[in-house]
């Protein structure tokens, strides 16, 4: 199987959190002690993807550019791709046919966060899948705000809903895909819904009717946390900062991840943690390349 490439997306406006995203793009809003995006990309590089492309507003782009250069500080490798106007999440394999060229991926939302004891066992075994897809459900409270599962008298799912006004099932599909080489493919078959947007339910049950779509239960130990309104954006930079704080241990360190993989030599660490020097998460990585850990 051709190596699986990463996508994030970190289109769109982000409207909900207005006034906070008229001059800044929603992803790059702090989560607790990092920006947004670090969670999702910590997602990809724990996959042990290192090809990714960003997707971000045109006027975004060099902010994104700023924080995250080339990958090169990671062992990383980003392509940037322009979203000219947030016509949807399937929208994202049409912007990204290029890159791909005709590889696996693992697309992740910028404004997702994950945490859990196994998420490294179970990406690896969604990476392993190399026909069809796979997908996360994971009970919410509040499922109408999301793309929700919809199970058959089996359990088997049938069919996947984006917002519906009732939710058929609280297992809400979370924004981290793993779909196969034909993903663009079957995006140019995916038309507009009633508002608008190429729906990534729409691509997603394209699979599901070929019975190639694996939904995957994200079961209470983990962690799926919104960051889509002011409060829970605050909730989850709490969540980050009362883990880290109690456990001595960071969440979602690009820094981290990138030298346990040997992506990075210790130079190269050493290099971040100087970056880093004034706070603690410039002090964490010091530590790690100690090996104090
Ligand atoms: C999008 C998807 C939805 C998914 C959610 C996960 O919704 O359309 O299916 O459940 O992401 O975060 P959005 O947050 O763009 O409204």
């Amino acid at each position: 199987m051709t190596k699986r490439k990463g996508i994030i997306l970190a289109g769109g406006a982000g409207t909900r959190l207005f006034p906070i995203t008229m001059g800044l793009s929603k992803q790059l809003l702090p989560v607790y002690d990092k920006p947004m995006i670090y969670y999702p990309l910590s997602v990809l590089m724990l996959t042990g993807i290192r090809e990714i492309a960003i997707i971000t507003t045109p006027q975004d782009q060099d902010q994104f550019r700023r924080l995250l250069g080339e990958g090169g500080q990671w062992g990383l490798s980003f392509t940037y791709i322009a979203q000219p106007s947030p016509d949807g999440l399937a929208q994202a394999y049409l912007l990204a046919e290029e890159f791909l060229n005709g590889a696996p991926s693992a697309m992740v939302l910028g404004d997702n966060i994950f945490f859990g004891h196994d998420l490294p066992r179970r990406l690896a075994e969604a990476d392993a899948q190399p026909r069809g897809g796979t997908v996360f459900g994971y009970r919410v409270a509040d499922p109408e705000r999301y793309g929700v599962v919809d199970f058959g008298p089996d359990g088997t799912p049938r069919a996947i809903v984006e917002k519906p006004e009732v939710a058929p099932s609280p297992y809400a599909v979370t924004g981290l895909y793993f779909l196969d080489g034909t993903a663009p493919e079957r995006a140019r078959g995916v038309r507009p819904s009633a508002r608008g947007e190429l729906e990534i339910t729409t691509l997603l049950e394209m699979y599901l009717a070929e019975g190639l779509l694996s939904v995957q239960q994200m079961g209470r130990g983990y962690a799926w946390l919104d960051t889509g309104t002011h409060g829970s954006l605050l909730d989850a930079g709490n969540f980050v900062r009362t883990l880290s704080e109690r456990q001595g241990q960071q969440v979602g360190s690009p820094e981290e991840i990138a030298f346990a993989k040997g992506w990075i030599t210790p130079e190269e660490l050493a290099e971040r943690a100087r970056m880093f020097a004034k706070n603690s998460y410039g002090a964490y990585l010091e530590r790690l390349l100690q090996g104090k850990h």
